[in-house]
């Protein structure tokens, strides 16, 4: 236990309370700190270590070059572990990291991403042609099948039919699970006599498994020419020549699938919030789209909706192993600090009128490396970001060339934590209209 002197200040509540405020009411919890404590504080969570909060941008560099022996964000993410498996690069530190991650660049190299296109392309125009007009629509659900069936495609690899049916089934649950609270907090990850909440997640966890190894057997023994990520993976060597065994192709198939999956969809569902909410954002790109091809301001949306609504509003918590000064404050090993992107992209200093949803701001200024951290940064930042946004692209593309978008309700909604992530807490409840009928949008 570190003695509170030794760490930033922050709230004194129990940690039982400090977790629920952290995962009922996210967004105001951290404003509250930040207002009272400023750009680092720190949070006591139960069952992790303290989490030192950070959004000043020199502290932020400071965490994303640190060395990698003495920050550890793989440790710092063990809360994952039980689905994507302790061979994910998202959980190892170090050499082993880097070798891991090493493997697995080259599957996400623009050419490779390039050559995905068409397949993301032709899920959303099937998915987006499916989702209901002129009436209210949560399309948060709708954007999650989206996002599955383009990772199940564009990443397993899988064809339309049984196993797809099956893998998709089965997963689906699988994520839900890990969503619920019961999923992420350690204290609750225990077996009750082979009962519980804890036991049913270990079967649904081999339910999936049986089928993915199943696919990789059949993988290796298909030499086929293919462009999906697992072909990418197949192909991999580490430095010892030695192809990748398939406990590491199970795991790093759940963390694409975990980290690229809800992220992608809920960061989506936000864009759409803040698109029907903002009509004259919404107009311009609509425009922008159909005079010309409209990449330019396209692209500064997406930025605008990764600044204002980060789906995860901190980056991976580095667990400090050996002391390291940061900002003039010394931190003992056993603390972690953690990145905050909310407040850093919330910060009036940084991005003058914050809560207001104006992509202007990214065609004057490209983003900062340490003032723009949707993806977080350094050697661990997000290796799925360029596919991230191409499938943003594709799906922004479609839904604005063949609807326009407005609020349903009263326009308000608020976020609400799954998993990880932030989501709109109604689902980006909307109504699509095809395009020419367009319906001036609710205040
Ligand atoms: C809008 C969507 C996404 C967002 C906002 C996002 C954000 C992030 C963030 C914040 C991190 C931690 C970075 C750090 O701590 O410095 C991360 C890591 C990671 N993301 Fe993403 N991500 C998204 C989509 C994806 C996709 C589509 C994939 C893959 C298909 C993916 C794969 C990964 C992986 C493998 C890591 C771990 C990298 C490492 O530890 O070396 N992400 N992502």
């Amino acid at each position: 236990m570190i003695a509170s002197s030794r760490l930033p200040p922050g709230p004194r509540m129990p940690s039982a309370v400090q977790t629920l405020g952290w995962w009922n009411r996210s967004i105001p919890f951290m404003e509250r700190c930040r207002a009272r404590y400023g750009r680092r504080w720190t949070l006591r969570l139960l069952g992790t270590p303290p989490f030192v909060m950070l959004s000043d941008p020199e502290q932020i560099r400071a965490v994303f070059t640190a060395s990698a022996d003495v920050l550890h964000p793989g440790e710092g993410a063990r809360i994952l572990g039980p689905i994507v498996g302790e061979r994910s690069v998202l959980l190892l530190d170090g050499a082993e990291h880097l070798e891991q991650r090493k493997l697995m660049l080259p599957a996400f190299h623009g050419e490779r991403m390039e050559r995905l296109a068409g397949l993301v392309g032709e899920v959303t125009e099937r998915e987006v042609a499916s989702w209901p007009r002129d009436q209210g629509v949560a399309l948060h659900p709708r954007l999650q099948s989206l996002t599955l069936e383009v990772i199940l495609r564009a990443v397993f690899g899988l064809e339309p039919g049984e196993r797809l049916d099956l893998l998709r089934a089965r997963l689906t649950e699988v994520l839900d699970w890990g969503a619920r609270p019961v999923g992420l907090l350690p204290p609750l990850q225990r077996e009750l006599g082979g009962f519980g909440p804890w036991a049913r997640f270990k079967e649904l966890r081999a339910e999936v498994d049986a089928p993915v190894y199943e696919l990789i057997a059949e993988r290796r023994a298909d030499h086929a020419e293919r462009d999906d990520l697992l072909a990418m993976l197949l192909d991999a060597r580490h430095t010892d020549g030695s192809p990748m065994s398939d406990d590491e192709l199970r795991d790093e198939l759940m963390t694409l699938l975990v980290a690229g999956h809800e992220t992608t969809a809920s960061q989506l569902s936000w864009a759409f919030q803040r698109l029907a909410r903002a009509p004259d954002v919404a107009a311009r790109l609509a425009d922008e789209i159909d005079r010309e091809d409209g990449a330019e301001y396209l692209e500064a949306t997406i930025r605008e909706s990764l600044r204002s609504r980060p789906v995860l509003p901190n980056v991976q918590p580095r667990l400090v192993k050996e002391p390291i000064e940061v900002g003039g404050w010394e931190y003992p090993p056993g603390c972690c600090l953690v990145a905050n992107a909310y407040l850093v992209h919330h910060d009036p200093e940084l991005y003058p009128d914050p809560y207001v949803f104006r992509p202007e701001r990214f065609l004057e200024h490209d983003p900062g490396t340490y003032t723009w951290i949707p993806f977080g940064g350094g050697r661990r930042r997000c290796l799925g970001a360029s596919f991230a946004l191409l499938e943003m692209r594709i799906v922004l593309r479609a839904v604005f060339a063949a609807t326009s978008v407005r609020p349903a309700g009263d326009g308000l909604e608020l976020s609400r934590r799954r998993s990880i992530t932030l989501s709109p807490r109604r689902g980006a409840h909307t109504v699509l209209s095809a395009r020419g009928e367009r319906v001036p949008a609710a205040a």
